[in-house]
C-alpha cells in the first residue's frame, strides 16, 4: 500500500488545510483554483500521480503514482517577493535533502535541485493575478523519490532521492520536513541569509555556462537571483530565467 494517504497526511500537516489526490492533471491547476475560491496561505495540494503535471519553459514533468512528491503550496508574498519564491523552493529541498543524510546536494541556477549532477526536483512557482492585483503564488514542486528513467538521456540527467540516500524513504515524512523549511524561510523572503543560504549550494559559479545561447563565465547572481554572467568582450549580462548548460562539463 502506497505510503501517501489521506490519514497519514493528515497526521503529519496537523492543522494546514490541504487536499490529497491519489491522481490529478496538475497540482498547479488544483491550487490556481483553490487559491481564487480564498485558500489561506500555507495551504496545498498533494498528488500522488500527475497525468499532465507541467514543467518549466512549457515541458511535462512526469509524476507515475507511487513514485514522487508533487505538491502545490498556495502562498502570498508581497509582489516584490515574486522573484525570491523559486529561490526559497530550491532552498528548502536541498535542506530537506541535508537533513535526511544526503550530501554533496547543489542547486543549479535558477532551481533545479541536483544530487551528484543530476536533478531531483523541479520547481514550478506560477503567480495568480486578478487585473494588476497580485492573489498570490502557487508555488509547485516535484520531487523524484524513486522515479527510475529508463530512457539513457534522461538517466544521464536525472535521479532520484532513494538512490542517493540508499533507502526507501516515505513520503509523507518528504512532505512535512520540506514544508517545515519553506515555513522557516518564508517570513524571512527578502533577507540576506535566505539568499546566501540559496548562493552558497549553487553549484556552476566560476565555471563557463551557456544560458539562453549566451556564453560566459557565471560570475554572482544579484538580490533577485537573476545570474551575472561575464562574456568574452568583458561586459557583464543579466540572465534572469532560462535553461543553464555547464560548457565545461561535456554539454
Ligand atoms: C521543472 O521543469 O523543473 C519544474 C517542474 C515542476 C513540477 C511540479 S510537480 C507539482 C507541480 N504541478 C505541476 O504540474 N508542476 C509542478
Amino acid at each position: 500500500m502506497s505510503e501517501l494517504t489521506q490519514e497519514r497526511l493528515a497526521a503529519v500537516l496537523g492543522t494546514r488545510p490541504f487536499q490529497y489526490h491519489a491522481s490529478l492533471g496538475s497540482s498547479n491547476d488544483i491550487a490556481q483554483g483553490w487559491l481564487r475560491e480564498g485558500a489561506e496561505a500555507g495551504a496545498v495540494v498533494i498528488a500522488d500521480e500527475q497525468r499532465t503535471g507541467r514543467g518549466r519553459l512549457g515541458r511535462t514533468w512526469y509524476t507515475p503514482p507511487d513514485e514522487a512528491l508533487a505538491l502545490s503550496l498556495i502562498v502570498r508574498p508581497e509582489p516584490r517577493g515574486l522573484s525570491r519564491i523559486s529561490i526559497l523552493a530550491a532552498l528548502a529541498v536541498a535542506e530537506m535533502c541535508e537533513e535526511i543524510g544526503i550530501d554533496s546536494v547543489r542547486i543549479k541556477w535558477p532551481n533545479d535541485v541536483q544530487i551528484h549532477g543530476r536533478k531531483i526536483c523541479g520547481v514550478l512557482p506560477e503567480a495568480v493575478w486578478e487585473g494588476d492585483r497580485l492573489l498570490g503564488v502557487v508555488l509547485g514542486i516535484g520531487v523524484n523519490v524513486r522515479v527510475q528513467f529508463h530512457d539513457a538521456e534522461l538517466a544521464s540527467r536525472a535521479t532520484n532521492l532513494e538512490a542517493a540516500a540508499g533507502r526507501t524513504l516515505d513520503r509523507a515524512d518528504l512532505i512535512a520536513r520540506l514544508l517545515g523549511r519553506i515555513d522557516v524561510w518564508l517570513p524571512q523572503l527578502m533577507s540576506l541569509d535566505l539568499l546566501n543560504a540559496w548562493r552558497s549550494r549553487l553549484g556552476m559559479l566560476g565555471q563557463m555556462v551557456e544560458v539562453e545561447r549566451v556564453r560566459g563565465i557565471a560570475e554572482s547572481v544579484d538580490e533577485n537571483g537573476a545570474l551575472l554572467m561575464r562574456l568574452p568582450d568583458g561586459s557583464l549580462h543579466r540572465a534572469l530565467a532560462g535553461d543553464l548548460w555547464l560548457l565545461d562539463d561535456g554539454h
